[in-house]
């Protein structure tokens, strides 16, 4: 049984209502039949919600832009989320995916997060395309992976759930031996701020580098393999929030 924490760290925005909230007041809007079917309509009536209204952590119309460039360049078959809040990544990925045929899953541990956000893909028109899974990222990979198979190998996924879990699920990923070189992509948010170093550390260091971290550091019950070869580059964006960086790591 996982010991993670339920609540969210004390720099999360929301999950006070405001997601409930967000769908009263889309429901409520007089162009709520424009929406029906149009993921970029159903996106700006988020970001205006946000800026009218009460801020969402949502990755934003910047990042978010420059994540839909790398799915229209890479063209994945399904692309993977950790964390997915009220589906607004769900919405903008799984419609940039929908353009080749592609799928996005989304793995969302609040259940209440989870269902704004299967109403939102739902009136986005994307019904086809996004899966929305509700629990712990480690236990719902483990299950996809070793009970029910339906991941092999990870071609693309986003991360951005809680800073301090990127590296133990980085670990998970790497002991289930889904990260494939040559094929793999992982892209995850928020590394400037509030930061992920220790992720960063980890994704940025030669295979030596990572057998050294390893002496130093405390895995837990976590099987790293560090001889994956990772290269990293961290890209800075100006947000409503500050600046911020994704790191976006190709395994080699
Ligand atoms: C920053 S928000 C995600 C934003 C979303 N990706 C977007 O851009 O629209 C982080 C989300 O991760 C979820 N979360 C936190 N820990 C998680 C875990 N261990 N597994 C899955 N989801 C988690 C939180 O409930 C929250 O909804």
């Amino acid at each position: 049984m996982s010991n993670r924490p339920h609540a969210p760290p004390a720099h999360v925005i929301g999950q006070d209502g405001r997601e409930t909230d967000l769908l009263h007041w889309m429901y409520a809007r007089s162009d709520i039949k424009q929406l029906r079917g149009n993921p970029q309509k159903v996106i700006a009536a988020i970001d205006e919600y946000h800026t009218k209204h009460n801020q969402l952590m949502n990755i934003g119309a910047v990042k978010g832009a420059a994540i839909s460039d790398l799915i229209a360049q890479r063209k994945p078959s399904i692309m993977f989320e950790l964390g997915g809040y009220v589906g607004y990544s769900a919405v903008l990925f799984g419609n940039s995916l929908k353009a080749h045929g592609g799928r996005f899953v989304s793995i969302e541990k609040n259940p209440e997060m989870a269902a704004v956000a299967n109403q939102l893909v739902d009136l986005a028109g994307l019904r086809e395309n996004v899966r929305i899974l509700v629990g712990s990222s480690n236990e719902v990979l483990e299950e996809l992976v070793r009970e029910k198979k339906e991941l092999k190998e990870v071609e693309m996924m986003f991360i951005d759930h809680w800073q301090r879990l990127y590296l133990p699920d980085l670990w998970l990923l790497e002991e289930l031996g889904v990260l494939v070189p040559g094929k793999t992509m992982l892209i995850a948010d928020n590394v400037i701020m509030p930061g992920a170093p220790d992720y960063l550390q980890w994704v940025k260091a030669s295979p030596e580098e990572k057998k050294k971290l390893l002496s130093k550091l405390n895995v837990g019950s976590h099987h790293p393999n560090p001889d994956l070869v990772f290269e990293t580059v961290v890209p800075e964006y100006d947000t409503d929030f500050g600046k911020d960086g994704l790191a976006i790591t190709k395994v080699l």
